[in-house]
């Protein structure tokens, strides 16, 4: 598969380097000349490109930016792409977004308003960077780690669901975009190591209450 990245920060490169050790061809970016990718490049052995490109270029795109610079990038390409959503929302360095803090919305509802046409789904927001290579397992490992997902789009849905699987990690469907909140900051969903059964739970009981 082709994967996209936007953002090549801590979680863009996590993703990068544990797609192209299982096959897959990867492109990266971030806000500036792709040059400055350059030893990235080398040391991940993926693409680089600009934003434009690497959405461009994958059949799936992950979105690893910090969610302040969500309206920075050109919604058009991505119409019709299946979209991988990691991004959180922190106050502290994205500012109050009141439809977040009031939970009107989810930041990958958002995600979606913003790059209409694209079939949003949430993934990788919930896992840290540094926990991705590390607790990625073949399947049937006893000790596989689940994620999290949601997203409006089923066959969106079970691609990332694949690919995820593929990757090293079991599944769990937390449903339509709305219901994201039961895994974003500081739910017990959230960036907490769980097998399928723990995450269902963490998920079913998550209790909701502002964040502010
Ligand atoms: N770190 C984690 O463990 C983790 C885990 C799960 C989810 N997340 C979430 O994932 C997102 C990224 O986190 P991170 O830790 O990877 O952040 P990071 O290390 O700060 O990297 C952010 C990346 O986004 C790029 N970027 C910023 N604005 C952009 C724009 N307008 N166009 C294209 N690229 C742009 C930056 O490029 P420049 O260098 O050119 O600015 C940089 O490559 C955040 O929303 C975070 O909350 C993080």
């Amino acid at each position: 598969m082709r994967i996209g990245i936007i953002g090549a920060g801590f979680i863009g490169r996590a993703v990068a380097r544990l797609a192209v050790k299982h096959g897959h061809e990867v492109m990266i970016s971030n806000s500036r000349d792709p040059r400055t990718l350059t030893s990235a490049m080398i040391s991940i052995g993926c693409r680089i490109g600009t934003a434009t490109d690497a959405v461009e270029f994958g059949d799936v795109v992950l979105l690893a930016i910090p969610f302040f610079a969500l309206e920075d990038i050109a919604p058009g390409p991505f119409a019709g792409k299946v979209l991988l959503d990691a991004t959180n929302y922190y106050p502290a360095r994205d500012d109050q977004i009141p439809a977040l803090d009031s939970g009107q919305a989810t930041t990958s509802e958002l995600v979606a308003r913003h790059f209409e046409g694209a079939k949003v789904v949430k993934a990788f927001n919930a896992i840290l960077e540094r926990d991705i290579e590390p607790d990625a397992r073949l399947v049937g490992a006893p000790d596989r780690r689940a994620l999290p997902i949601a997203g409006d789009d089923a066959l969106a849905k079970a691609t990332v669901a694949e690919l995820l699987g593929e990757l090293g990690f079991d599944v769990v469907d937390a449903g339509v975009l709305g219901e994201g909140w039961r895994f974003e900051r500081a739910r017990p969903a959230y960036c907490v190591r769980l097998d399928v059964a723990g995450l269902e739970a963490a998920l079913a009981n998550a209790p909701w209450s502002s964040l502010v």
